[in-house]
């Protein structure tokens, strides 16, 4: 197929707007797929993603088109759908002429409608604005029609109308993309250059490489470099997905495929990379951004027995996943584990429930935080990177205060679009988030637009639902990293009978302090097993205790109720009660249970 006939594409949504389904009918028109029941989402292959119905690693679809008598090769590049994986976005992009930019015609433009708008205008992209879901009793396309004019300005009679679900408008959608998208500027005659936008591992054939060909051609055969990685391969087996993997000898510029070639680490798929062939190497085509963890974790086998499961299954988890970031990690209490490093919230949860689903491993998973960056006495100026700059992610390795120069904390540009009904309870809930408000426009007559600055650790933890509680489920919301600011952070350290506990210490912007100083007390008021003794639980800031309280004493006799009785089931209980003791983690004479950790710690 020539390159005038090629078109690459995505389609890009807010989350449930309906891209997989859009999806779904156009392999189903263009005879990719059969038409069945089976076939929901066959883009979305992990059953993370069927579950929860939302996409997580970009997939690819080659399909043949005839339209107006010409056979074209149109290249379905899908998008994962939320926040947390715009890098993923971007690099599909990088693939692509044009976009899709589905729009739910009954909830109007969310929050990701207008990121990944922006993400494909800054590429320069063809944008076909797409109005799904007009089966919908309640769909307005029209009401919808007009927030794309006054928030992108987008005409109205550029814009299509479809229901992905009944198929109504699907073909029209693809005679759009072959006409309005530009085929892809690709010269087959240079020598290759290639753009690596995803990779996959597998068990018996290595590592696979989705790769856009920029220019030049490829074969079976032929040994190439991948010019970041500084890594030279043979080609093994080439190929396009359709979506099932369908073999091909060669493939040429303005083409989609995958290649194999004994990689055996995923590792050196570098996203972004330029494969280039190794007798006529051509230049490096410019890199991706790389995608960077802003949120950490500590993962910890539910018993150390498990580690050796829990290890395995990470790594393997890391193989498909390089955004996530993996440091070995201990804590007195929990054992041997690891801290890793997620792109948001959603991208730590979909990778805990991996964790289970696919390799059956029990873990626990502490409550997030962020890495917060500090300069010590005697340091140089932070501007100049040098070692005296510290990056902390846990908290127990807070340099003291009295060395502390300078102190910053990561944060987030937001955008967030609500019904206007709801603006007073969104705008408070920011307030309390210590956000700072730049814009808030009207896109309709009845939905407000407002960008906010959030710091990420505001953000983390429960944002989202409040969010969505607040708004009755109609306010949606994303947000990109936008860097660091100074900050004021206090370490806050618990102390059990003024014994530090330092698994439980936390870092805090100082307004949150005491506050979270005075939850930490009294949960573990309620959770820690009393003793035969009185415990002061205080939390502590510096030198000055901002919160205390006691647990009272308690005699506990296992055996007190069984006058008498049964001696061997005495001693059985007593038996029992000294193995329980070998899981205690001793904080002065104070024993706790491992249980008591993993119910203050996990999230
Ligand atoms: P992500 O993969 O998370 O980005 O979601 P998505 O955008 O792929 O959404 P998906 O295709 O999974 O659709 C979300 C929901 O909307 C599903 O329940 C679909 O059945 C429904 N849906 C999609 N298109 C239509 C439509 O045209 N009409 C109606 N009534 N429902 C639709």
């Amino acid at each position: 197929i020539p390159v005038e006939n090629i078109r690459n594409f995505s389609i890009i949504a807010h989350v449930d707007h309906g891209k997989s389904t859009l999806a779904d009918r156009i392999l189903e028109i263009t005879g990719a797929i059969k038409k069945n029941v089976e076939n929901k989402q066959v883009l979305d292959r992990l059953q993370v993603e069927r579950e929860r119905g939302i996409t997580v690693k970009a997939q690819s679809a080659s399909i043949i088109y005839n339209y107006k008598g010409t056979d074209y090769l149109l290249n379905l590049i899908d998008t994962p759908g939320h926040v947390d994986f715009s890098n993923e976005v971007s690099r599909s992009l990088a693939a692509c002429q044009g976009v899709v930019l589905l729009v739910d015609a009954n909830q109007g433009v969310q929050a990701q409608t207008v990121a990944n708008f922006y993400l494909a205008f800054t590429q320069e992209l063809a944008v076909i604005p797409v109005l799904n879901k007009i089966d919908l009793k309640n769909a307005d396309p029209d009401g919808v029609a007009i927030q794309l004019q006054n928030l992108f300005g987008i005409d109205k009679k550029d814009v299509l109308k479809v229901s992905a679900k009944v198929g109504t408008g699907v073909a029209e959608v693809l005679h759009a993309v072959i006409e309005r998208v530009p085929h892809p500027p690709a010269n087959r005659l240079l020598p290759l250059q290639a753009i690596l936008f995803d990779s996959w591992h597998d068990r018996f054939r290595g590592v696979f490489g989705l790769f856009y060909i920029a220019n030049g051609k490829i074969s079976v055969g032929d040994n190439i470099r991948w010019v970041n990685a500084q890594k030279e391969y043979q080609v093994k087996s080439l190929g396009v997905l359709t979506p099932e993997e369908l073999p091909v000898s060669e493939l040429a510029a303005g083409q989609v495929g995958f290649v194999t070639c004994n990689m055996r680490d995923r590792k050196d798929a570098i996203m972004g990379d330029t494969v280039v062939l190794t007798e006529n190497p051509a230049e490096a085509l410019p890199g991706l951004m790389k995608s960077k963890p802003m949120v950490f974790a500590g993962v910890y086998p539910l018993d150390q027995s498990q580690h050796p499961l829990l290890r395995s299954a990470i790594e393997r988890l890391t193989l498909n996943d390089s955004a996530v970031s993996v440091i070995i990690d201990s804590s007195p209490a929990l054992g041997q584990g690891w801290r890793l490093g997620f792109l948001g919230l959603l991208h730590l949860e979909v990778f805990s429930q991996r964790l289970e689903q696919e390799y059956g491993a029990h873990a626990i998973l502490t409550t997030p935080n962020v890495t917060y960056k500090v300069v010590i006495k005697g340091s140089k100026n932070i501007s100049a990177l040098g070692g005296s700059e510290l990056h902390i992610s846990n908290p127990a390795t807070f340099p003291d205060p009295n060395i502390i120069t300078e102190m910053y904390e990561p944060i987030v540009k937001a955008t967030i679009i609500t019904p206007d009904t709801y603006l007073g309870s969104v705008l408070s809930l920011c307030m309390e988030r210590r956000g700072q408000q730049e814009t808030a426009v009207n896109i309709d007559n009845s939905r407000v637009l407002l960008k906010f600055t959030f710091p990420l650790s505001e953000i983390i933890v429960d944002f989202h639902d409040r969010l969505k509680s607040v708004s009755s489920g109609f306010a949606s919301f994303d947000y990109e990293d936008a860097g660091y600011i100074p900050s004021n952070l206090v370490k806050i350290a618990i102390l059990l009978n003024g014994i530090e506990v330092e698994e439980l210490s936390s870092i805090v912007h100082s307004s949150r302090a005491v506050d979270l100083g005075k939850r930490m007390c009294h949960k573990l008021v309620e959770i820690v097993p009393r003793q035969q003794f009185q415990i002061a639980v205080q939390a502590k800031v510096g030198g000055k205790i901002i919160a205390r309280d006691n647990i009272k004493p308690y005699r506990k006799d296992v055996t007190a109720k069984l006058y008498g009785g049964d001696v061997t089931r005495r001693m059985k209980l007593l038996k029992r009660q000294a193995e329980g003791k070998k899981k205690l983690r001793m904080i002065g004479n104070i024993a706790l249970p491992r249980e008591t950790f993993i119910e203050i710690l996990k999230r």
